[in-house]
């Protein structure tokens, strides 16, 4: 054998070698647990052939605690770019065969090196988080490498999409780094986000609570907001994670690619003309008006399970991308609240900075009043949708197909918040509030003063009616222009995609300044 085929065949096994991470028991014990190892999520994750690996002969430097005699190749992240429907990704993944996964120096300089080519070259970054953390022997380093991983999220955050798949623990000060991202997906039962685990929460606080409580992937989907998705399995994980970046541009210079459709641009859908109750106070299925507008009924909804008063989601009209926007009358009678804003507003940022322009449909009756959204902030966290959709310059499109009052009304993307096309339906009430509470406000006392409950009952109904007629329309809004138009319900389809198309031109600055200070 020649000197040059020794070589070829060092390199052959050092490869081999480096792809076994941790070695085989360890990857038996990933299996055992119910988890896939870092690099069969990547071979999932990618195009077959596409994934080009970078840095798998990078070592640690540690020599703490017998560190010295202990490396693998690569340590313990694979990373590398990849294409996923033909588009370019960065990706890494944590190999918790390798020390846990936890840390090290090298790794978060090899995780920095794929994050930087991401934003020269304008790719998504995903990462896929299995570490027990910072590794412990490296001390400061170890806490160093995450400072320069969280300084380039921060740097990254509207440049490139930058999406977290959490596929085992995540702890510590770990969970910054997919909290600065713009979406965090996690895996039911094996995967957790906390701060600190069970054992420290104990001494602490006293309070007793597993992993699955603490941090779970039920937990963060449905209860605090942190995960945007929550997946059944590993699998189901990653199919999710492709379809997301399925409507998403490669950076903020791009916009989503289009997907030809075959469902027809003026397709007129009957029942939408019905769809509203005649009882004010009846919910109907917003998620129906969506499926009936978007192409081909295909909705991908992001924070399913969390604050469900509100619905935002990705979807297709006439090919575009385009963000979903809706409050949903089946659930708090579609009122918004802290947690309704908080989702609603990152998803306005978030479709605002990647080009994603945004439709919205409203109904929504106000905001939830009351001690425990007072004492949480609803002032502050309503804003924050106020100030996502008013500084928006993306197309916006909203169709009022029901209540929109109040300060609700203003939120959604009203006119005034530059809002570029407003229509209505003909069921649309624009107004201050609904008629009970405003014939409460206007004539509670002279209501009160009648001793007669039939003729209380009776100045009610025809207050109520009175204004009714006046205010609970959408004429009174048309008539100042506050909407372009009165639209029949089964036309909404084609309304919104040729209002979309004639705003693919738009262009709007927002006045210099070296950042907002958005109401956080
Ligand atoms: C070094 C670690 C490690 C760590 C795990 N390992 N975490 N090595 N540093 N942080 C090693 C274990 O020693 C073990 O090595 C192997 O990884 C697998 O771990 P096990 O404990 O056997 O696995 P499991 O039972 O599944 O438990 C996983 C775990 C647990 C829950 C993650 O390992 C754990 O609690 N680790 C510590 C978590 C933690 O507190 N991290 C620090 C968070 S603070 P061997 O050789 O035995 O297989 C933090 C600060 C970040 O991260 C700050 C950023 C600003």
């Amino acid at each position: 054998m020649s000197i040059q085929t020794d070589k070829i065949k060092e390199l052959v096994e050092r490869r081999q070698s480096a792809k076994l991470g941790g070695g085989q028991k360890r990857i038996d014990a990933q299996h055992a647990k119910g988890k896939l190892t870092a690099r069969e999520r990547l071979s999932l994750l990618l195009d077959e052939g596409s994934f080009e690996e970078f840095d798998m002969f990078v070592q640690h430097r540690c020599t703490n605690f017998g560190m010295e005699a202990s490396h693998t190749d690569g340590d313990g992240v694979v990373t590398g770019q990849g294409t996923i429907d033909g588009r370019l990704v960065y990706v890494y993944a944590q190999d918790f065969t390798v020390n846990g996964g936890s840390l090290s120096k090298t790794m978060s300089e090899k995780i920095c090196k794929v994050m930087d080519m991401a934003v020269r070259n304008g790719a998504p970054v995903i990462g896929l988080n299995d570490s027990g953390g910072a590794r412990i022997q490296e001390g400061i380093d170890a806490l160093a490498g995450y400072g320069d991983i969280f300084e380039r999220n921060i740097l990254a955050s509207g440049v490139v999409p930058q999406i977290s798949g959490i596929f085992g623990p995540c702890a510590g000060g770990a969970v910054y780094s997919p909290a600065l991202t713009d979406f965090i997906l996690m895996v039911e039962n094996t995967s957790y986000m906390f701060l600190t685990g069970p054992s420290v929460v104990k001494s602490v606080t006293g309070e007793v609570v597993d992993q699955e409580q603490l941090g779970g992937a039920d937990v963060h989907s449905k209860k605090s907001g942190v995960a945007q998705f929550s997946a059944a399995s590993e699998q189901e994980g990653i199919e999710t994670l492709k379809k997301l970046l399925s409507f998403l541009p490669q950076n903020n210079r791009q916009t989503a690619p289009e997907r030809p459709t075959n469902d027809p641009v003026n397709r007129m859908d009957d029942s939408l003309n019905d769809i509203i109750p005649d009882n004010p106070n009846k919910p109907y299925n917003m998620y129906g008006v969506i499926a009936s507008i978007v192409d081909d009924g295909e909705f991908f909804e992001v924070h399913k399970n969390f604050a469900k008063n509100v619905i935002v989601g990705f979807a297709h009209m006439g090919g575009r991308s385009v963000g979903i926007v809706a409050n949903n009358p089946c659930q708090l009678a579609g009122v918004l609240d802290i947690n309704a804003s908080r989702k609603a507003a990152r998803f306005v940022r978030f479709c605002d900075a990647f080009n994603i322009p945004l439709v919205n449909l409203v109904d929504v009756p106000g905001f939830l009043p009351g001690t425990q959204q007072e004492y949480g902030a609803v002032i502050s966290n309503g804003a924050k949708l106020l100030y996502a959709f008013g500084e928006a310059t993306v197309p916006k499109v909203t169709v009022t197909l029901r209540k929109s009052y109040g300060g609700a009304h203003i939120v959604m993307s009203c006119k005034q918040l530059r809002g570029d096309v407003n229509y209505a339906w003909p069921s649309a009430n624009i107004a201050v509030m609904g008629a009970d509470g405003a014939v409460g406000v206007l004539y509670g006392k002279e209501i009160k003063a009648e001793t007669d409950p039939a003729k209380q009952a009776e100045i009610t109904e025809a207050k109520k009616q009175e204004y009714d007629e006046l205010f609970c329309n959408p004429y009174q809004a048309a008539q100042k222009g506050y909407i372009e138009d009165v639209i029949e319900p089964r036309n909404t389809r084609f309304r919104i995609i040729r209002a979309l198309a004639t705003l693919e031109g738009k262009h709007q600055e927002i006045p210099a300044k070296k950042h907002d200070n958005l109401p956080l």
